[in-house]
């Protein structure tokens, strides 16, 4: 028999998708929880909008309220944790529990991308833990790899699939030619979308993730407002096909980059070689390639979304917690930025593109747009000229050598003036293999 100490109690803030999830992992894993903590763990009480409503899990209904401060106020409960989504509000929240000495365990990446430098000081002020595992691809033990396990090296890139919605949908289009509106939905009955969708889709809670991991692995005060953001509502039929065509995989991809000290953020549909080790990647799972230079290439795999696997790293944050508490260490984790903030110019910036373009299928047309490219420097690696159904127009499908972002986009602008041009129909990064 153990020695078992008094239980932890936990107050919780939601009851949904992940927060159903925790608790059925505090329930069904309790024995496993008391061994490597030395004590049980007690939901205490639950913030919820109603009460009345049907859930996933059953709990018994006296531990349902919706009033925040009886949660939060409870002076038997020990560590917070925030599974309600939202921004303003939560904030509110988690900085009186922090202030009152409750450690905190959230998922919500919104937040911590946007208030995780406030919040963190406000853990350490008060010696308390605040662990966000959860808040960067679901399930995988991201964070804690990148400050824990490669804490040794200097990681230069990080490129991530971490949006299991969109990951969905890109990959049921490609692989089944299903129609993007019948797919979102899919992913919105599986739990893997936001409340407001938009936000998976438009590329921001992809950006969210990625200002998280570069502010971690670069040790640099990286914002979310420092991070290029372009999401897949744009992508069409077509450039699906000519991906296909061309051997690529189109995939919305966190790329992370620093050179010296100066670091890139974006998040943008991108195309990667059949290949690249990030290509295989499908429906709702997420990887982070991480490359440090003393360790090289390493990538993490796993879902991205969902109530159980985003459970886990909600929960294995909690076990985080007991076990500082155990050892008296809360509040100590938390380091600042090592490195003052200089983020590339979009000179500096390098890729390979795509582009596909709609010209007046006349003489001389290919000839001009190819002399804009070589006024700029920039090679052709593919190209491809094809007749079109309407009536005079031909498309025309380039991709680049590497060029930078800045003589890319005065290409563009200068081809959209161009009188041939009868259209740009889209632009996308391509990545190459690996690092
Ligand atoms: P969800 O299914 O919408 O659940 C939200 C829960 O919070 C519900 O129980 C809701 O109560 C409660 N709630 C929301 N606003 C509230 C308010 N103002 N007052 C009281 N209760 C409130 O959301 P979720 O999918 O579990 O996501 C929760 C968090 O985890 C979000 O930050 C999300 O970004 C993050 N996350 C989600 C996933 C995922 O796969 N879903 C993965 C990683 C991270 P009712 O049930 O009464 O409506
Ligand atoms: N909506 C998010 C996604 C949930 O699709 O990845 C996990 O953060």
């Amino acid at each position: 028999m153990e020695n078992v100490a008094k239980p932890i109690a936990v107050g919780l803030l939601g009851l949904g998708t992940v927060g159903s999830g925790v608790v059925k992992i505090i329930e069904n894993h309790q024995d496993q929880l008391i061994h490597q903590v030395g004590c049980p763990v007690v939901v205490k009480k639950i913030l919820v909008r109603d009460v009345y409503k049907e859930r996933d899990v059953q709990v018994n209904t006296s531990l349902l309220t919706t009033r925040a401060d009886e949660v939060i106020n409870d002076p038997e409960i020990d560590v917070i944790i925030e599974v309600m989504g939202g921004i303003e509000e939560t904030r509110r929240h988690l900085l009186q529990a922090l202030q009152q000495g409750k450690h905190v365990v959230t998922a919500n990446k919104d937040l911590m991308a946007l208030y995780g430098s406030e919040l963190l000081a406000t853990a350490t002020e008060n010696g308390c833990d605040l662990f966000y595992e959860a808040s960067v691809a679901g399930g995988i033990p991201i964070l804690r790899s990148l400050v824990e396990g490669l804490a040794s090296d200097r990681i230069t890139k990080m490129m991530g699939i971490v949006n299991g919605t969109t990951n969905f949908i890109l990959t049921k289009m490609c692989k089944y030619g299903m129609p993007y509106e019948q797919v979102l939905a899919e992913a919105q009955a599986l739990g893997y979308a936001e409340a407001d969708p938009s936000a998976d889709v438009e590329g921001l809670d992809a950006a969210r993730k990625m200002a998280i991991l570069a502010r971690l692995g670069f040790s640099m005060n990286i914002d979310l407002e420092d991070v290029q953001v372009k999401g897949i509502t744009d992508i069409t039929e077509e450039d699906l096909d000519y991906s296909k065509r061309l051997g690529y995989t189109m995939k919305l991809i966190g790329i992370a980059h620093r050179d010296g000290d100066k670091a890139e953020v974006s998040v943008q549909p991108t195309l990667l070689p059949d290949s690249h080790p990030l290509a295989s990647v499908s429906d709702e799972y997420n990887a982070v390639y991480v490359y440090g230079e003393a360790v090289g290439e390493t990538m993490f795999y796993g879902p991205g979304a969902g109530s159980l696997p985003t459970a886990t790293a909600v929960v294995s944050d909690l076990v985080a917690v007991m076990k500082n508490m155990r050892l008296g260490v809360n509040g100590r984790s938390a380091v600042a930025p090592q490195y003052e903030k200089r983020l590339k110019s979009r000179s500096e910036i390098f890729s390979k593109y795509f582009v596909r373009i709609h010209v007046k299928d006349e003489v001389g047309a290919f000839a001009k747009i190819t002399a804009i490219f070589a006024e700029q420097g920039v090679s052709f690696e593919k190209i491809l000229q094809l007749p079109l159904k309407e009536k005079g127009l031909a498309e025309i499908v380039i991709v680049t050598h590497r060029a930078s972002q800045q003589a890319y986009e005065d290409i563009l602008q200068r081809l959209r003036d161009l009188e041939i041009v009868h259209q740009v129909k889209s632009s996308y990064r391509v990545e190459g293999n690996g690092n």
